[in-house]
């Protein structure tokens, strides 16, 4: 890199060692971002004729930061940037003038994106697209289009096709224990939409919200761009633990994925269900139950929803077809209270009418005529196939990786010692790994450090080389 002899010059300090020297100018180019992760730095040889030094002295800097985590040396190949840069110091976020307080808080509620790309081995909670029966899915959109089309391109109702209303409800009272008609279903694009329906219509700014710590970023946001007051409630090995709870200052709203916590993998066990019901009802709060993935639970049948259990309705069920179908299809829905039925009907209208016709006919099309319910079997099986390659794979890694929760979903987290997580988390980012760190996921103080490994959209060979890439980083 040209820029290294005058950073060198510029450090210089006669009191240090020469490689310390060096090892401080190399560590403050990589942390400027001079030298950008994944970066090959140049060779020993060539750095010291660059810099008129022995080759002996950057063969002892590189060395140093290699051993604290900034370089990763493969013999024979070179030496790489194993972190990224430090995040410029946080300039007050430029927001654009004329905002509202609610557009404001919104802003500052960021996104839930994931910004690495969804390619990359271990991106959780993606679905296989090369296991979709896409022939299929073809075949019978053209067949609904010249059926139905000109129907379809009409707009259509703001609470959702009613043949796939009927469809969902009928799925859910038979495979989810959910207790509802088509009348309470609304249609949705996601259920991000139906977290900021959720908010902007149940949340004043300063309402307290419970929030499962670690928890969904999606609800975060959604509810932090209302202006709630978020309070992170604990999980433990049987879910939201809601003893702990009880000791918070009542809310409003709670927000928890009792099937498959998000991100940890918990089963929320039948006691604290109803402790929770329990204290939903005291505090005359909403339950939102996001059952996002339930679907695929690979050791047993999964626990009916909570929405089933609850006698009061006070239970908002969020169900979305992102990980069952895919996430581009942008098919969710919500299971509504009678009570609230017309406002977030009038609500959703207002904001953007309703989801796709042509889409909500074949999904209809799809779970009638039994596609649906075949499909689901065969990614269970397929999933659950993935996710034992990859606990075998990760067997010689015990004791420096150890799984947490892996009875079901698309992904299933993992600890790691806390000291280590961010140098190896930068040095398996370098090499195309998606490791997201656990820490993402608290609001507070994290108490367990470690990656959510995604697992379902990768093939087994890809499964076996994302395991021998992230040995090497270790
Ligand atoms: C906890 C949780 N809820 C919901 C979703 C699905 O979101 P959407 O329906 O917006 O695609 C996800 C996706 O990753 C999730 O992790």
């Amino acid at each position: 890199m040209s820029a290294l002899p005058t950073l060198f010059a510029a450090e210089s300090q006669p009191d240090l060692a020469l490689y310390e020297q060096l090892s401080r100018t190399l560590r403050k180019a990589i942390l400027a971002g001079y030298l950008p992760l994944g970066s090959k730095v140049p060779a020993s040889r060539v750095l010291a004729a660059d810099l008129a030094i022995s080759r002996s002295t950057v063969e002892l800097a590189f060395s140093q930061l290699e051993a604290e985590g900034y370089l990763h040396r493969q013999v024979g190949v070179g030496s790489f940037v194993a972190i990224a840069a430090q995040p410029k110091p946080a300039r007050p976020r430029k927001t654009a003038a004329g905002l509202s307080q609610r557009g404001k808080m919104m802003v500052e509620a960021g996104t839930c994106r994931d910004a690495t790309s969804p390619f990359t081995a271990f991106t959780a909670g993606q679905p296989d697209p090369a296991a979709f029966p896409r022939e299929l899915w073809g075949k019978m959109t053209q067949q609904r289009w010249k059926k139905d089309g000109e129907r379809l391109m009409r707009y259509g109702d703001s609470q959702g096709l009613p043949e796939l209303r009927e469809a969902i409800a009928g799925y859910l009272a038979q495979s989810r224990g959910v207790v509802c008609d088509a009348a309470q279903i609304l249609v949705l694009t996601s259920s991000q939409q139906a977290l900021q329906l959720i908010a902007q219509l149940l949340i004043d700014p300063n309402d307290t919200v419970w929030l499962e710590e670690p928890g969904y970023l999606g609800a975060r946001n959604a509810l932090l761009s209302a202006g709630a007051k978020i309070i992170p409630a604990p999980v433990d090995h049987d879910g939201l633990n809601t003893e702990i709870s009880s000791t918070l200052s009542p809310p409003k709203l709670i927000y928890t994925t009792p099937s498959h916590q998000y991100p940890l993998g918990v089963t929320m066990s039948l006691p604290r269900r109803m402790a929770l019901l329990e204290q939903a009802a005291q505090h005359h709060a909403w339950i939102i139950e996001d059952d996002y993935d339930s679907e695929f639970s690979y050791e047993q049948r999964p626990l009916p929803a909570l929405q089933g259990l609850d006698q009061q309705g006070r239970v908002i069920y969020i169900g979305t077809f992102s990980k069952v179908l895919f996430p581009s299809l942008r098919i969710a829905y919500l299971v509504l209270p009678p009570d609230l039925i017309p406002a977030f009907v009038n609500a959703r209208a207002a904001f953007d009418g309703h989801t796709p016709q042509l889409a909500q006919a074949v999904t209809a099309d799809f779970m009638h005529q039994g596609h649906f319910a075949s499909h689901i079997r065969q990614m269970r099986v397929l999933y659950r196939s993935r996710r034992d390659l990859l606990l075998t794979a990760l067997q010689p890694l015990s004791e420096l990786i150890q799984t947490v929760n892996v009875n079901g979903g698309l992904q299933f987290a993992v600890e790691v010692d806390h000291h280590r997580e961010p140098q190896w988390t930068a040095a398996g980012q370098a090499q195309g790994l998606a490791l997201r760190p656990l820490s993402q996921f608290y609001l507070g103080e994290r108490k367990k450090s470690g990656w959510l490994l995604g697992y379902a959209s990768l093939s087994n060979i890809q499964i076996n080389s994302a395991v021998d890439t992230l040995k090497k980083c270790l």
